[in-house]
């Protein structure tokens, strides 16, 4: 049998698995529980925070059939995940739950067949429920389309949007829906996930590492997930940091922290020793950049206000944080022309063919 994809095999089953959205849980879970569900939902928000998982949830909530039957149970606010209505909504195959893609072919036949399909009561189920995922992509046509169904949507219809880009969703749609914003997930929400998902599956990594899986992840659960799943693909259970540096092209926090360090106590000569290393690893240079970048800029901030301290800690390892803070006590104005000789010097990489070169003139630079 072929492996399930971490992040499929991860999805939340209940609201209560959805880590890092409160508010959208809160007022689901409460919907959930008192049966009154609303007739069309717009979900919003960066990518891999919840919102396809989100709409199939909602889509559970509505048809499950031991909800249906058990009000003790209904009032729990959480789809069985058991019955046969929730088992055909997690494999796709239910016949009242229909996934629309709006990024393939832009959404226009699918959305002329949703137009005929709200007629037709659902064959099965109490709702029926259609998902209309990358919702951004559609035509002018396809949202037309669209606010028809909207404007009266017969009682058995459900339709939730899913997108990316709330602002380019029309605020004749947007204003009949009810709207959930999803937030990036901290460093510290993917973490906890990534903990979850080794212990089930067994899998050995050392926290440096899992703390690099997690930053570079972006606030994305999914990619965060997708990370550990390359990792683990060749069958590898004990992952060293050294494996996701050279598997994500990043360098680890100590090398990026070392790094600060040279340039902050003005060791040029060292700091281009550190680089050459660094580029010879085969990391990528502009994300380094980038990653230096926001370091530099946390240690300007905390230096300015060490207050910002709680702000940083769930973005930051606490010895991590503790680093940041030190380098913050060394830090003078003259510091900000390195932020922004770094900064021109990430610009131009970006397109150059040698991008090695704006760094190192960036680093000279602060030397003298
Ligand atoms: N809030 C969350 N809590 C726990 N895991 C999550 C959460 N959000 C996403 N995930 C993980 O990421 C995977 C992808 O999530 P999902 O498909 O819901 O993201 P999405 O917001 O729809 O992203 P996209 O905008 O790229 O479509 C899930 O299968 C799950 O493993
Ligand atoms: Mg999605
Ligand atoms: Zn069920």
């Amino acid at each position: 049998m072929p492996q399930l994809a971490i992040y499929r095999k991860y999805r939340p089953a209940t609201f209560e698995d959805l880590l890092g959205q409160e508010m959208v849980v809160k007022i689901l879970k409460g919907a959930a529980k008192s049966d009154k569900l609303a007739h069309a939902y717009l979900l919003a928000g960066p990518r891999g925070t919840g919102k396809t998982t989100t709409a199939r949830l909602i889509a559970k909530i509505a048809n499950c059939e031991k909800r249906a039957l058990d009000a003790k149970f209904r009032a729990q606010g959480e789809p069985c995940n058991e019955c046969s209505a929730c088992r055909a909504i997690d494999d796709g195959s239910s016949m009242d739950v229909v996934e629309i893609d709006a990024a393939s072919n832009r959404g226009i036949d699918e959305i002329r067949n949703l137009k005929e399909s709200v007629r037709v009561s659902p064959s099965s189920s109490r709702y029926k429920v259609f998902i209309v995922d990358e919702a951004h992509m559609l035509t002018k046509d396809a949202w037309n389309a669209l606010l028809k169904t909207l404007e009266e949507p017969p009682q058995y219809v459900i339709i939730i949007l899913a997108t990316t880009e709330m602002e380019k969703v029309p605020p004749t749609i947007s204003s009949r829906t009810q709207k959930f914003f999803f937030k990036r997930a901290s460093r510290e929400e993917i973490v906890s996930k990534l903990k979850r998902i080794i212990q089930a599956e067994n899998i050995k990594i050392a926290s440096e590492a899992l703390d690099l899986i997690a930053s570079s992840a972006e606030g994305s659960f999914r990619d965060a997930e997708s990370l550990l799943d390359q990792l683990v693909a060749f069958g590898d259970r004990n992952i060293s940091l050294k494996e996701v540096e050279e598997m994500i092209g990043k360098v680890g926090f100590d090398k990026l922290s070392d790094f600060a360090g040279f340039l902050i106590q003005n060791e040029a000569g060292k700091a281009l020793a550190a680089l050459a290393v660094i580029a010879d690893g085969g990391f990528n240079l502009t994300q380094f950049t980038k990653d230096l970048i926001e370091y530099i800029r946390r240690v300007a901030v905390l230096k300015i206000n060490p207050e910002m301290k709680a702000a940083f800690a769930s973005e930051l390892m606490e010895d991590h944080l503790e680093k940041i803070l030190n380098h913050a006590k060394l830090f003078e104005p003259r510091h900000l022309a390195l932020l922004k000789g770094l900064i021109a010097a990430y610009g131009q990489m970006r397109y150059s063919q040698f991008p090695i070169i704006p760094l190192e003139v960036a680093i000279a630079e602060n030397a003298q």
